[in-house]
């Protein structure tokens, strides 16, 4: 071909190509509120970097039509480009296309940018919005998605990978998001679940809209499949660049380190933050917001167990990952679903070397049958075994309570925490004064003459025995009981003390977490 005609071949391609669907179908995205997925692109990587990868592929497949329904690119832009100045690869299934449907030539696309990412050690952001397996190809689409899972499962540890959800995500195609690491949703025009309303109405005669059984709204309270819900797609894509910027590049990387300056670590609001009832609750967002650098504290989960937060955060410049009892919900107990969130927290900084900060004040584990017969046991281990076999500089500050095996559990040092501080206010203990009193002095209160009195009088005799934390401190297990307003201080010393840790855990194939 001459040359001249090769050029205008190529820009016609190129902009058929862009032309993803077609205006209709285009228009139609729009008219749901939606971004196209070039659009979704666009907003995502710096300007100008974003370099596209396969936009010619198209589909191999002839039957029920699609021999007159060739789209170039085949319903998934791919491609690679900076954010904040640094590589990530992504892609964005393009719903103009048949639905954004995935099958051979969709999900080898993604394969390959799964595979640069590994190799090159950058993450990976999946931005998803399709019908499905397409239905046309059968069991090569089912295939498609299968190579997909083995690589998402193969680049963990190994990349971050995060997926937003921005349309559908219905059927085993939910399964690829929730082997990465991260999953944010749009309110309102996104949804995921394995079966959708028609299929649960026919089996369990429930009825129920998309948007209630699988919405970002029902996933962030409810499932806690999301970590982060979003009001629109251009906050939500903001919000996966910001997330981002915590993250290192891969597993070897080592944490972004922004330039800090220092000045202002004695914090006097921590002085008067602990209410002077130990029954009283407080807010332990807080006492983040004073610990760590201003205005960086991007908390994940936010909606989910709400009695556990866990987050990202900069001390000095640095990122850690934060996992804290909240005091104000429940009272900061452990329940099954807080623990499987700060062990999938505590897992993911671990993998990625981001150090790790807890913050403790738990009454313990939440009774009940409830708990007990949805496996408190095996989820509450999923938690301690996280801890005890994170690596990472892991610092534990005991701000009141620490009551029973949620002490332990928490990142004490028996289980290889690195640094335990504890604030005057500590209480550290099997239990809380009044149910000890009642246990250990049955006797002398069901015969004392005011059993109440006697009571109060062994609660406070036992209070003055255990409710601080100069025992744990007299054996070593609280390094140093510290002055609230001295803890931001005193962390950002103890974590560049501990920047050139190195700790192994046994060889071994793999360990067993209690799944
Ligand atoms: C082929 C599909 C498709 C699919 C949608 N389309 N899903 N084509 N395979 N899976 C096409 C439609 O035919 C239509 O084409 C276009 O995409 C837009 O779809 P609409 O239905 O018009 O859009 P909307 O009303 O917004 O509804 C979206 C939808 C619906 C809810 C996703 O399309 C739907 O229910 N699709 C089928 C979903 C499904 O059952 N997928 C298989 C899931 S099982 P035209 O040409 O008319 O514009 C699965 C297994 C994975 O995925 C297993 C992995 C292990």
């Amino acid at each position: 071909m001459a040359h001249k005609k090769a050029m205008e071949r190529l820009q016609q391609l190129r902009a058929e190509a862009m032309q993803g669907g077609g205006d209709a179908r285009i228009e139609a995205q729009h008219a749901k509120g939606k971004l196209t997925a070039r659009e979704r692109m666009e907003l995502l990587f710096d300007a100008g970097s974003f370099e596209e990868l396969g936009q010619m592929v198209t589909h191999r497949s002839t039957l029920f039509g699609l021999d007159k329904q060739t789209y170039l690119g085949d319903g998934v832009v791919t491609g690679y480009g900076q954010i904040h100045g640094r590589t990530v690869y992504a892609f964005a299934q393009d719903f103009t296309v048949l639905g954004g449907s995935l099958a051979e030539a969709h999900a080898e696309k993604i394969c390959r940018i799964l595979d640069l990412a590994v190799q090159n050690g950058c993450p990976v952001i999946g931005l998803n919005d399709s019908g499905g397996a397409r239905i046309q190809e059968g069991v090569v689409s089912l295939g498609g998605y299968a190579d997909i899972f083995y690589r998402n499962t193969r680049a963990s540890g190994v990349i971050p990978q995060l997926s937003l959800i921005m349309g559908p995500c219905a059927g085993g195609a939910v399964y690829s998001p929730a082997l990465t690491d991260f999953i944010g949703m749009v309110q309102g025009s996104s949804y995921m679940f394995v079966t959708g309303p028609n299929v649960v109405k026919t089996v369990t005669h429930e009825e129920v809209s998309s948007e209630d059984l699988g919405g970002a709204s029902a996933h962030a309270t409810k499932s806690g499949v999301t970590h982060f819900t979003y009001v629109n797609e251009r906050t939500a894509i903001e919000g996966f660049k910001q997330l981002l910027s915590y993250l290192p590049q891969n597993c070897e990387d080592g944490v972004p380190h922004l330039a800090y300056s220092g000045g202002d670590e004695i914090r006097s609001r921590l002085n008067t933050v602990i209410p002077e009832s130990a029954q009283q609750p407080y807010d332990m967002r807080e006492v983040i917001d004073e610990l760590v650098d201003a205005e960086s504290f991007l908390e994940v989960h936010k909606e989910f167990a709400e009695n556990m937060v866990v987050g990202f955060a900069r001390l000095a410049g640095r990122s850690i990952g934060i996992i804290a009892n909240q005091p104000a919900y429940l009272a900061g107990v452990l329940d099954i679903h807080a623990s499987t969130k700060g062990g999938r927290f505590v897992r993911f900084c671990d993998a990625f070397q981001i150090p790790l900060l807890v913050l403790e004040d738990v009454p313990g584990f939440l009774p009940g049958t409830d708990q007990e017969w949805n496996g408190i046991i095996t989820n509450g281990a999923k938690l301690l075994y996280a801890f005890a076999e994170a690596t990472v500089p892991r610092i534990t500050v005991i701000t009141r309570k620490a009551y029973g095996g949620a002490y332990d559990v928490m990142n004490s040092k028996h289980i290889g925490a690195d640094m335990n501080y504890a604030w005057p206010s500590a209480e550290i203990a099997v239990m809380g004064a009044k149910g000890a009193a009642e246990i250990i002095f049955k006797k002398d209160i069901s015969t004392a003459q005011d059993p109440a009195a006697t009571w109060a009088e062994k609660e406070s005799e036992y209070a003055e025995a255990f409710a601080h934390p100069y025992r744990a401190a007299a054996r070593g297990y609280v390094d140093e009981v510290i002055e609230p307003s001295q803890t931001r201080n005193k962390l950002i010393r103890a974590f560049g003390m501990l920047e050139n840790k190195v700790a192994h855990n046994p060889k071994r194939k793999h360990g067993n977490i209690p799944l």
